[in-house]
């Protein structure tokens, strides 16, 4: 995991290596004045009578001692403002890398949730991805950014420190030192228990993420069923169970600091007897036992401290962890989801698109099974079916948002798993189901498959949708914000955006999805006229519950079980009896046999999906 993160380093190499400077800067400075501490002692207590004194550690620059009234309260000066600044710019540059790993992560973590199939968002609850990209990569950023920093910090703070105590005394130094390896057991104890913590905090948070979400994007709904107090005491569960991971985290850390001092007090008691033998037998001088023992209490605090950085850092890397997982999921446009195909470029469709034997399943259910359909370039073919028979399904395989299981989806004889995915993408211009706008203006919602179109392309395309003269009416037109998934407008209001949005797109691959289906008869007509207009010359896949689309369409494919049961034009059908034909006579039954006319007008209207089967 520490590899991972580490690759990512290179781009911010340069204040990595001043971080680390500052850190060794600071590190020689904190030994140094450990170092002095004994000497200068010393001079002080013996009214000068002291000899010359190295101040780095073996002697490398000496002062004689007529000077060190001067010297020595310059020289703490000199090494405190080398530790603060070197304090200061470790922090800094350290900080610069940490928020510079932590940012580049989250785009490539954002850049691949998008580029995720859409299988993978039926899995994953969009709540629960949010959270993986604000609270997991913020765990992760305390890590990279302060953690890190403090490892690399204290550990050179102790080798310096280490390097003091050996100097100054060998033989006293294990004395110091016996206790160190005691508190190996406990540190890697506490930390594999605080990984498993945050771990499950962090999951929580998801949970609690996801329930926020999904309760304030429903607030209509939990308000018109009462629900405020059922969904707040759904979030509270998941609040406590929060709070509880979150205790148990100060467990672990409010103990292992204690236990760490305990430690480190049985080694320094254990320092200071064997010290007092040694003085007394004048094997140790007593200033250099005070630097020994100024060296040995700085010891201790970056030893503590790690142990509080090893909590961290198992923090950030249960974080790490799950970020890590979701970025090795393979996307869209990773290699890994099938053997690399050559990627082709599919410019535009010349002759048909084919099925041939498609078969589709969601997990373990079977949608689609042996679907053979060619549909030649620039026709229309109308998809009918019950609620539930995949319809959508049937259409979402265009695009590969799903991709099949058994057979090929060809266009032009090529399989579109040949093409990549973005050229076979700006091919289709699709009007969903379900209508999803932006929380931007109007004029951002329709040219958002191409932000560059200019006003008239856009205006036109309004007009064709029907839409232009409700936009007219908004408080700022065009420029108006529509609020979230278009809140502000209404449910055919936000449909004919829809349309509008697909219409601009102009791509020769249309498919309409229930495109009109919360639209009243009136502006259906005058929509359903601006997308014939937008029809001729494409190749288009309607799902229309209204006959009259229906009955314009070249081939009318009725999907039932899983199955195409019947293809055929309108005429073709009636005349084979079969299930449309049912259908059909079903909705004249009761007309008058002479009003035809007025027949014409109410079967056009009637839910064809709502009759058949
Ligand atoms: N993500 C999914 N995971 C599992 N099953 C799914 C998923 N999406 C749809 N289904 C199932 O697949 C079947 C076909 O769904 P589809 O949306 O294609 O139906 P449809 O013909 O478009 O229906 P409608 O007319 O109601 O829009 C349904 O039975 C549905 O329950
Ligand atoms: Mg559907």
């Amino acid at each position: 995991m520490y590899l991972r993160i580490l690759k990512l380093l290179p781009a911010y190499k340069l204040h990595f290596f001043l971080a680390i400077l500052c850190m060794f800067a600071f590190a020689l400075s904190t030994g140094a004045l450990a170092y002095i501490i004994g000497p200068v002692m010393k001079f002080l207590f013996t009214s000068g009578a002291a000899e010359d004194i190295g101040i780095v550690p073996f002697g490398l620059i000496s002062i004689p001692k007529e000077k060190m009234i001067i010297a020595v309260p310059v020289i703490i000066i000199l090494v405190a403002v080398v530790k603060g600044l070197s304090s200061f710019g470790q922090i800094y540059f350290m900080g610069h890398v940490g928020q510079g790993l932590v940012c580049d992560l989250r785009k490539k973590l954002y850049e691949h949730i998008l580029n995720m199939p859409i299988g993978f968002f039926h899995a994953n609850p969009s709540g629960v991805l949010m959270s993986r990209l604000t609270n997991d990569v913020n765990m992760l950023q305390t890590t990279a950014s302060e953690s890190f920093a403090a490892i690399i910090k204290q550990s050179l703070t102790l080798i310096v420190l280490g390097s003091v105590i050996v100097s100054l005394d060998w033989k006293l130094s294990l004395a110091a030192f016996v206790c160190v390896p005691l508190a190996v057991y406990p540190l890697r104890k506490f930390g594999k228990k605080m990984k498993k913590v945050s771990t499950k905090g962090q999951v929580t948070m998801g949970n609690i993420t996801a329930l926020l979400q999904e309760a304030i994007t429903g607030v209509r709904i939990v308000k018109a069923f009462g629900m405020e107090k059922y969904e707040t005491e759904r979030f509270d569960t998941e609040n406590k169970r929060f709070t509880k991971w979150q205790l148990k985290s100060i467990k672990v850390r409010a103990s292992s600091s204690p236990l760490m001092e305990t430690i480190g007090a049985v080694g320094f008691a254990i320092t200071i007897w064997y010290a007092a033998f040694r003085i007394e037998s004048g094997e140790l001088k007593p200033e250099s036992f005070i630097s020994f023992f100024a060296a040995v209490l700085m010891f201790y605090q970056p030893l503590k401290a790690l142990n509080g950085v090893n909590l961290s850092i198992q923090n950030g890397l249960a974080a790490a962890a799950r970020i890590f997982d979701l970025l090795d999921m393979p996307s869209e446009t990773s290699s890994t989801t099938t053997e690399k195909r050559p990627e082709r470029k599919l410019e535009t469709i010349k002759e048909s698109i084919e099925f041939k034997g498609v078969s589709f399943r969601y997990e373990e259910k079977w949608i689609l099974r042996g679907i053979n359909l060619t549909v030649p370039r620039s026709t229309m073919v109308a998809i009918v079916g019950s609620s539930g028979a995949g319809k959508t399904t049937f259409v979402n395989l265009l695009p590969r948002f799903y991709d099949i299981d058994e057979g090929s989806l060809m266009i032009d004889g090529v399989d579109t798993r040949d093409f990549s995915l973005q050229t076979l993408r700006e091919q289709i211009a699709i009007v969903s189901q379900q209508v999803i706008l932006f929380n931007d203006t109007v004029r951002g919602n329709i040219s958002y498959g191409d932000r560059d179109r200019n006003e008239q392309e856009v205006v036109d395309a309004a007009i064709a949708a029907n839409a232009h003269d409700f936009i007219s009416k908004l408080p700022d037109g065009y420029d108006t914000v529509i609020g979230e998934s278009g809140i502000k407008l209404s449910g055919g209001e936000r449909q004919r955006l829809s349309i509008a949005r697909a219409i601009l797109k102009n791509a020769p691959l249309l498919i309409l999805d229930e495109a009109t289906s919360s639209l009243d008869t009136e502006s259906e007509l005058e929509v359903q006229r601006g997308l014939e207009n937008l029809m001729a010359g494409r190749t288009t896949f309607v799902i229309a519950h209204r006959l009259s689309t229906i009955r314009n369409a070249d081939t009318i494919v009725v999907l039932s079980k899983g199955k195409i049961s019947e293809t055929g034009n309108h005429d073709e059908l009636l005349r084979a009896k079969g299930e449309y034909h049912r259908l059909y006579t079903m909705q004249f039954r009761d007309k008058e046999p002479n009003n035809r006319s007025s027949e014409v007008t109410v079967a056009d209207n009637t839910d064809i999906n709502k009759v058949i089967n």
